[in-house]
């Protein structure tokens, strides 16, 4: 039996920390942009300077968590995100009725079964190969073996897409948990 669930949570409000922690600098007492600029402009160059996040690297983000088909954001730029997780198993049958869906290989091998106006095939994909699922198109993820998958996707896109089957205890439902 499939459901049918929309996600109303509209894409959050981008804050500051967004994306790695980082902490401001404290300004040096002769920093020479402060000097040489009006108030209101240096707190505008400080304010900027805080928003520069950190790098964040892939692999140390998959070494930090266990948990299946459950993304990490560890980038975003512009309206999307970019999202790493670990696959192993079967997910569930669903579809995106708004957006596309990249899909990026680091390790491991991943099947995705697409079924597009009632025909089912199905890609494979190795590392390094990128797949893009367009946008309404039913797809079902299947990882043989434990694979690490790179996903790039609006902000907000809720994993378990617009449209989906019954989600099954080992499902996390989310759109992507943030990287500390
Ligand atoms: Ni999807």
């Amino acid at each position: 039996m499939r459901e049918r669930g929309r996600d109303t949570r509209r894409r959050p409000g981008r804050s500051p920390s967004a994306g790695a922690a980082h902490a401001c600098p404290e300004p040096q007492a002769d920093f020479p942009m402060k000097k040489e600029r009006p108030l209101e402009e240096s707190r505008e160059f400080e304010h900027h300077e805080c928003m520069m996040p950190e790098p964040v690297n892939i692999q140390k983000t998959l070494d930090s968590f266990s948990e299946l088909w459950s993304p990490r954001i560890v980038a975003q730029f512009n309206d999307y995100d970019v999202r790493v997780a670990k696959f192993h198993g079967e997910y569930l049958w669903h579809s995106h009725e708004n957006t596309d869906e990249l899909f990026l290989v680091a390790a491991g091998r991943l099947v995705i079964h697409l079924r597009e106006e009632g025909v089912e095939r199905f890609v494979t994909l190795h590392p390094g190969d990128v797949y893009v699922v367009p946008r309404g198109t039913e797809h079902k993820p299947v990882s043989e073996g434990e694979s690490h998958i790179i996903m790039i996707e609006p902000t907000g896109t809720l994993t378990v897409g617009d449209t989906h089957e019954e989600i099954p205890d080992y499902v996390d439902a989310t759109t992507g948990h943030r990287v500390n």
